[in-house]
């Protein structure tokens, strides 16, 4: 292992070298197993003697803080740290500080809800890892790498890439989005996208207007970006247009599936949200995160589409068509905007992953990822279909909100006086992890209501976790007595 050992002076060497090992070992820095440098080493890097420092180990040596062994070497003496002191997190130290961040990041979001060990996990915005075609990304990234091709790969001078050029034809041809190469900028996923875009569009003060109840990973973007964030109502058709603020300068919405609630946006509310923009000389940025998955004949087209005054910034993402670990989304922007979009990203990260990005090129240009979400659609819709029948057998509690696309599907709970919240906490001690709406609002909840995943749960198991959803609403209506809890099997 590299360590870090600076020494001052020219004082007592040895004691120096002791006192920074000793307290890297009962800090946790080092632990119990690990090997320090061989003397001669240590000594050639601090240029001292090899005396000095050997001097320094045998000290620790006595101590039993360090061991040798025999043709191996020297090591952090296991056990030599109480467990207490070495932690689990090694090598942390902290340190209080005299500086504090900006207004935007003093209150940090609240932890999101995790379905820790909870038998059945209705997660919403997580696909089914498993569908990945894992053998066929692990020959494509083999080739690029056994290739050596490690640097971004462009087309031009400007630094538009090939995994643009592919992007631009996947959408142009599975979503009618209207876009070249040109228009394409990839990013880390859609946060990255939406960051950009703030980056770009968004001064300090300015008003944005956010779908209420939405998704709070974009409100809470934007409000770090020292955005005036507002909430506006949504209804059956989408954003309420006619509560859009005046003053707003760009609107996030969600129209494929809107998030939460699933609602696709109708034409004419499309429309309206068009013309307003044109009227406000506001900016739409359309977030069609996992409209992928269609369980409907007919998708309605894109805003990005329908726009004629180049004013929708329409962003897109593989993580839910793929994997979010890849980190890959997109923003397919107006000529107007590219350039400066290109520079906010050079500005802050120069690029992606090289790797990921030729590898995403050669998946998409080979055909996999419509194949893959031709295969992923057919699983999603056999659980869809098999949560839609059990929600349906629960339909005097919850109303079924109609969608037509995405991985969750939302209810909203019929009994007004029932805390969503409430619920999901039960449900979750019981063993069933479902997503509570009041914490995806902006203002004070409307309705509650709970949103249902389906990439993390398995066909069979949607019946019987409705079940338990059931016993558990009966019981927090003071019905029933608690269900036992259910826990995944192993954990
Ligand atoms: C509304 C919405 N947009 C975008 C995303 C994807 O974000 P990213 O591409 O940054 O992983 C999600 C994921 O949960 C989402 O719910």
């Amino acid at each position: 292992m590299d360590l870090h050992v600076t020494l001052a002076g020219s004082g007592d060497l040895t004691a120096q070298i002791y006192a920074q090992l000793r307290e890297a070992v009962l800090d946790g820095r080092l632990a119990g197993g690990d090997r320090v440098p061989a003397t001669r080493e240590l000594a050639t890097s601090l240029r001292v003697s090899r005396g000095t420092v050997t001097a320094a180990y045998d000290r620790l040596l006595a101590e039993q803080l360090l061991e040798s062994r025999r043709g191996s070497g020297t090591f952090v003496a296991a056990g030599c740290v109480p467990p207490a002191r070495s932690g689990t997190a090694r090598g942390r130290r902290t340190r209080p500080g005299a500086v504090t961040p900006t207004a935007a990041w003093r209150s940090p979001s609240a932890a999101p809800r995790v379905p820790g060990d909870a038998a059945y996990d209705f997660s919403v915005g997580v696909p089914d890892a498993s569908l990945f075609p894992l053998a066929t990304w692990r020959r494509i990234v083999s080739g690029t790498l056994r290739r050596g091709r490690l640097a971004p790969d462009t087309y031009d001078e400007r630094g538009v890439s090939r995994l643009e050029g592919e992007i631009a034809r996947y959408a142009g041809v599975s979503r009618s989005v209207v876009a070249s190469a040109d228009d394409v900028v990839t990013t880390a996923g859609a946060q990255q996208a939406l960051d950009l875009v703030a980056r770009v569009l968004v001064e300090p003060g300015d008003v944005v207007a956010v779908e209420d109840p939405g998704y709070t990973a974009a409100a809470r973007l934007f409000s770090t970006h020292r955005a005036t964030v507002r909430g506006v109502p949504v209804d059956g058709e989408g954003i309420v247009v006619d509560a859009l603020p005046d003053a707003a300068r760009l609107v996030y919405v969600t129209p494929s599936h809107q998030h939460p609630t699933g609602v696709a946006m109708s034409r004419a509310r499309r429309i309206a949200l068009l013309e307003w923009a044109v009227r406000h000389d506001a900016v739409l940025v359309e977030d069609d995160y996992d409209s992928e998955f269609r369980f409907a004949d007919r998708p309605l087209e894109p805003l990005q589409s329908l726009d004629r005054d180049g004013r929708v910034v329409y962003v897109g993402s593989f993580s839910k068509s793929l994997l979010p670990g890849l980190r890959v989304g997109y923003a397919i922007a107006p000529s107007s905007l590219t350039p400066a979009l290109r520079e906010a990203k050079r500005v802050t990260v120069w690029d992606g992953d090289a790797v990921t990005q030729r590898a995403l090129a050669d998946f998409l240009a080979e055909g996999h990822h419509a194949a893959h979400v031709k295969r992923a659609t057919k699983v999603y819709r056999a659980r869809r279909d098999e949560l839609l029948r059990g929600l349906a057998a629960l339909e005097h509690r919850l109303e079924i909100v109609p969608s037509a696309a995405g991985l969750h599907v939302c209810t909203f709970l019929r009994d007004g006086d029932l805390d969503d919240l409430a619920v999901a906490d039960r449900a979750l001690a019981a063993g069933v992890f479902v997503d509570p709406l009041s914490p995806r609002h902006l203002e004070r909840p409307t309705r509650h209501g709970l949103a249902f995943g389906v990439g993390g749960i398995r066909e069979e198991a949607i019946g019987p976790g409705l079940a338990v959803l059931r016993d558990v609403m009966r019981e927090v209506r003071g019905e029933v007595s608690a269900p036992r809890p259910r826990r995944r099997a192993g954990g």
